[in-house]
């Protein structure tokens, strides 16, 4: 084994994990201890503590280090680490000082347990602005640390089961792990890169620039933890990572292996911290490019960070790091050449072309463009295409509410047939043929009616989870229950349409004589005669019956739905017409 390779830092990493016999014992006295149950940002953190990614740290920050942290990056021994990494409580949960306690993950299985030595308080404006330079709600931490616990707690951790994960698990390595297989491709020197991102063909040229410099290993280092809200989710990912170590790399030269790290997007400090980490998993050498880990801009529009800020950042410490910086600035496609360049080494009347990751989203995917060869790969193309398929691929929910004979059904069949037309897959959930099979047996009580509403949304979602269109007509009188509908389905393909007959128009029609029953006493708890209707208050659309004909008011649906994007604006043509 090359012994290089272990890092100089080799011999520090920590193992906190319980000695396979000795589990049994710990784990009965885990069942015992008060229970705290971990978010997953402290989930990522427990694991990469646990494994020694963030070697020489034990545990969670006590005060001193965490102090000393945010004024100087420094824990109390002097050795340099740029982010703080605390557990915090709210004060409700509060175990006592001294005391044991268990860690447990989101479905309560037993992860460690820690001796609780402290607990001290902590200042959101003051860590905000130390580690993230900022306090403007707009870093995605920031505001995520408004809902962090007022108290840290902080103590000796031993680890009994690192948190499960049954994705890509063969990808899933320890830096143990790492190391050992970079070992085994047997170059003194192996480059890192870090990504939260689909891998296009910058990152591939920039990946290979690397290694080719050092004439080493390349580990493809992916970010699976927490990253940018937003960002496209791992699973798509990671199959693009493994389709490009697959076709386009060097196997006998590369190791692709997923990191569970919670970012924090905090650009120059957070750049310090990956290449620490990267060190710990036997890297030599780390791509730092353009707007490492930054997060977009702030409330007035400008870049939290430069796009240079991090490597500087790493320059200044390269003395200490125990890993070295390859820094590249900004790449771009050389059109005429056809090739990527480094903006510094373009001739000023080059043609260049990039394409931003919010362009791939808004320009390409959502309205079905193929992401053209030069900038991505087509696989990775196609992956992205099957995963975010435009709109009028997706699924969408048109929820009809409504006094009883307002026109609800009418109109959502006239709408069918119009989605049909424009060759849109369709289900329709109408309440009273529902209430046939599906909530047989209920009645009009108000428990009932919410039983009966949120089994229509349950089938609702999962209809659009598989790209589906469902219209649902129901009278669905209580506004709290829609709105479970809306946040059980999505609320951005929650199309509420709120047909406004008066109550006098409906009674008058009476095409089920059902008021005429009701007045008379014959049925008890009829919405509108003795029980609530409660109109929608921002309903997407609303509708008028008197005036309108079921017809119009479809037409009215579809273009509300074609402006969204929910529908092409002419039906899609008949092959052969
Ligand atoms: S992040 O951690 O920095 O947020 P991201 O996937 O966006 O992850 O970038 C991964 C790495 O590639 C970073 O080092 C970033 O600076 C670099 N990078 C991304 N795009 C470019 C580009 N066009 N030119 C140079 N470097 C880039
Ligand atoms: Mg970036």
């Amino acid at each position: 084994m090359n012994q290089s390779l272990i890092s100089p830092y080799g011999g520090r990493l920590v193992d906190l994990l319980v000695a396979p016999e000795e589990q049994p014992a710990v784990i009965a006295e885990a069942q015992r201890y008060p229970s705290v149950q971990l978010p997953a940002r402290a989930l990522n953190d427990l694991e990469l503590l646990a494994t020694g990614a963030f070697s020489p740290l034990k545990r969670f920050m006590n005060k001193a280090d965490y102090e000393r942290v945010l004024a100087e990056m420094r824990l109390t021994d002097g050795t340099l680490f740029p982010i703080p990494l605390t557990l915090t409580i709210s004060k409700d949960d509060l175990p006592t000082r001294d005391e044991w306690i268990t860690l447990r993950d989101a479905q309560n299985y037993v992860l460690a347990i820690m001796h609780i030595e402290e607990v001290y308080r902590w200042n959101r404006d003051s860590e905000a602005q130390a580690v993230l330079g900022t306090t403007d709600p707009r870093h995605p931490l920031v505001s995520e640390m408004e809902r962090w616990g007022d108290l840290c707690i902080s103590g000796e951790l031993r680890v009994l089961r690192l948190p499960q994960h049954d994705d890509f698990a063969e990808l899933r390595l320890t830096p143990a792990q790492v190391r050992a297989q970079l070992s085994a491709l047997g170059h003194a020197q192996v480059v890192a890169f870090q990504t939260r991102n689909p891998m296009h063909r910058i990152h591939e040229e920039l990946t290979k620039r690397a290694a080719a410099q050092i004439q080493g290993s390349l580990l493809l280092h992916p970010v699976v933890g927490l990253t940018k809200p937003g960002d496209v989710d791992h699973y798509v990912r990671v199959r693009i990572y493994k389709t490009l170590l697959e076709n386009y790399y060097d196997k006998s030269n590369t190791v692709l292996s997923l990191l569970p790290l919670a970012m924090r997007m905090a650009g120059p400090r957070e750049a310090l911290w990956h290449a620490l980490i990267r060190r710990n998993y036997g890297a030599t050498h780390f791509i730092i490019g353009r707007d490492h880990a930054g997060p977009g801009n702030d409330s007035q529009g400008r870049p939290f960070y430069s796009p240079y800020q991090a490597q500087e950042m790493l320059e200044q410490h390269a003395s200490e790091l125990g890993i070295q910086t390859i820094p590249f600035q900004e790449m771009v496609y050389l059109i005429d050449e056809e090739r990527y360049e480094e903006t510094s080494c373009v001739a000023p009347n080059a043609r260049i072309a990039r394409i931003s990751g919010t362009q791939v989203r808004d320009d390409y995917l959502a309205q079905g463009r193929l992401l053209p060869a030069w900038f991505t790969r087509p696989e990775t193309a196609a992956i992205l295409a099957e995963s975010y398929p435009p709109r009028h691929k997706q699924g969408m929910c048109i929820w009809f509410t409504g006094l009883s004979g307002a026109g609800k059904s009418t109109i959502a069949n006239a709408l069918i047939s119009v989605l049909l037309e424009h060759g849109r897959q369709v289900t329709l959930l109408d309440g009273d043929v529902v209430r046939t099979h599906l909530s047989k047996g209920l009645g009009y009580s108000k428990e009932d009616r919410d039983a009966n509403i949120l089994r229509i949304g349950f089938v609702a979602g999962e209809i659009i989870r598989h790209q589906g269109c469902v219209v649902c007509a129901a009278i669905s009188p209580y506004r709290n229950t829609r709105n479970e509908v809306r946040k059980m389905v999505g609320a951005e393909k929650f199309v509420e349409v709120f047909v406004n007959t008066p109550l006098e128009v409906c009674e008058e029609r009476d095409a089920k004589g059902l008021y005429a029953k009701a007045r008379r006493g014959e049925i008890k708890g009829f919405t509108g005669v003795d029980d609530p209707y409660e109109e929608p208050l921002n309903p997407e659309i609303v509708l008028e019956t008197v005036e309108t004909s079921p017809k119009e008011n479809a037409v009215k649906i579809i273009t509300y739905l074609q402006r969204r994007g929910f529908l092409q604006t002419a039906p899609s043509a008949i092959a052969g017409e």
